[in-house]
C-alpha cells in the first residue's frame, strides 16, 4: 500500500495491511509458551510513544541524553565521512536526534532524502510532515512496517546513504536474532553505504537497573500499556492493575530485562484469539530485554554480518556508543 500526503514530498508504503496481524500472531505464540512473552515492538501505540517520550526526560534514564550528546560532537565528522545525501532510520520513532544528523546534511549541501521507518503509523506520519516542513526541499519517504520482516520495503538508495538504527534498540534482539538481522542489513549497504549503530554498554548494574525503574514510574506505565494494547486490540480483559513491573540486570547475559509480574492467580480471555490465559501467582511474562554492549561483542556482531567497525564513539564516562561500519 502506498499513500501520498497532501504535501507532495512524502510518500508513505505501509507493510502493514490487515493480513498482517502481527500483534494477533505474537500474543498467540508469546502468551501460550510455558514461559510467557510478548516483543516489545508492541509498547508502540500512541499512549505507548507518547509515555517513551516521558521515559526519555527521566533523570534516570541516561541512554537517550548520551546519545544526543555523541551526537552533538559527532554528527558533523559522520557526515563529512559519508557524504550521505540520504538518511535511513529504523525505529525512527520521533525524530529529535535525527535533525542534529539532518542538520549536518544540510549544512554540508548533500541532503536529499529522509527515510524514516516505524511500526508506529501516528509516528510515522507526524514526523514526517514535520521534516518537509522544517527543511525545504527535503523528500521524505516513510516506511511503515516492521524492520524485522520488512528491509525489503526500503526504497533503492539514490545516493550515498546512513542507515541508522539508534536508541540501543538493537539489544531488544536476542543474541542470535540480533546477528540475522545485522546480517539483512549489511545487505542493503552499498560499499560508499554506512550504519550508524547505537549500543548502550556494559555498566554498573546499579546504573542500569535504575534507568528502567525510573521513580516516577514511568517506565512502569509504558510496560503495562503493553497489556491495554492488547485489551485494544484483540479483545482482552487484562486488568492492568493486577501485573507489577519488574526491570533487573541479567549480569550472565549482560541484558536488562523488563517483565509483567502477576499479582494473583488468575485467567485472562483474550477474544479475539478464543484464547484463555492462565497466570499463576507471581507468575511473570518478559516484555522486553535490551542487550549492553561491550566493544567485543559489538565487533564480533559486526564481523559476523560481514561489517567492519569504521569508527567508534563514545561519551566522556563511556555509558553509549555510536559506532559507523560498512561492508
Ligand atoms: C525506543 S524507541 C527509539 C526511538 C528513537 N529512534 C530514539 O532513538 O530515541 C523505538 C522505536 O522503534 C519502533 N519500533 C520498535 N520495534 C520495531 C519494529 N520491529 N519495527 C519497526 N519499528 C519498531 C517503535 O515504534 C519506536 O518508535
Amino acid at each position: 500500500m502506498t499513500m501520498r500526503t497532501a504535501a507532495g514530498d512524502i510518500e508513505i508504503v505501509s507493510k502493514l495491511g490487515p493480513d498482517e496481524r502481527l500483534l494477533a500472531f505474537d500474543v498467540l505464540d508469546g502468551l501460550t509458551r510455558p514461559f510467557k512473552e510478548v516483543p516489545p515492538k508492541h509498547f508502540y501505540d500512541a499512549e505507548g510513544s507518547r509515555l517513551f517520550e516521558q521515559i526519555i526526560e527521566q533523570p534516570e534514564y541516561y541512554p537517550y541524553r548520551t546519545e544526543r550528546v555523541i551526537l552533538e560532537a559527532c554528527a558533523e565528522e559522520i557526515v563529512a565521512r559519508t557524504g550521505a545525501a540520504e538518511l535511513v532510520e529504523l525505529g525512527s520513532g520521533v525524530p529529535t536526534k535525527t535533525l542534529l544528523l539532518l542538520d549536518a546534511m544540510r549544512d554540508a549541501g548533500t541532503l536529499d532524502r529522509y527515510v524514516p521507518f516505524d511500526v508506529s503509523e501516528s509516528v510515522l506520519l507526524g514526523s514526517a510532515e514535520r521534516l518537509v516542513e522544517q527543511y525545504p526541499g527535503l523528500r521524505v519517504y516513510g516506511v511503515l512496517g516492521d524492520f524485522e520482516r520488512h528491509l525489503d520495503a526500503l526504497p533503492v538508495a539514490e545516493g550515498p546513504r546512513i542507515i541508522a538504527f539508534l536508541g540501543g534498540t538493537i539489544g531488544n534482539f536476542p543474541p542470535g536474532s540480533r546477528r540475522k538481522f545485522l546480517r539483512g542489513l549489511a545487505r542493503e549497504l552499498r560499499p560508499q553505504d554506512r550504519l550508524l549503530l547505537g549500543t548502550d554498554l556494559v555498566k554498573d548494574p546499579a546504573l542500569l537497573e535504575a534507568a528502567y525503574n525510573d521513580a516516577a514510574g514511568v517506565t512502569a506505565a509504558f510496560n503495562r500499556n503493553m497489556l491495554a494494547v492488547i485489551n485494544r486490540e484483540l479483545g482482552g480483559d487484562f486488568d492492568l492493575d493486577a501485573f507489577e513491573h519488574v526491570a533487573f540486570y541479567d549480569r550472565e547475559q549482560e541484558w536488562i530485562e523488563m517483565r509483567l509480574r502477576a499479582l494473583e492467580p488468575m485467567v485472562v480471555n483474550v477474544r479475539e484469539l478464543d484464547l484463555a490465559v492462565h497466570f499463576a501467582n507471581r507468575e511473570e511474562m518478559r516484555t522486553e530485554i535490551s542487550a549492553k554492549f561491550t566493544r567485543e561483542r559489538l565487533q564480533a556482531d559486526l564481523a559476523a554480518a560481514g561489517l567492519r567497525l569504521h569508527a567508534l564513539m563514545t561519551d566522556d564516562d563511556s555509558l553509549f556508543a555510536l559506532s559507523l561500519s560498512g561492508p
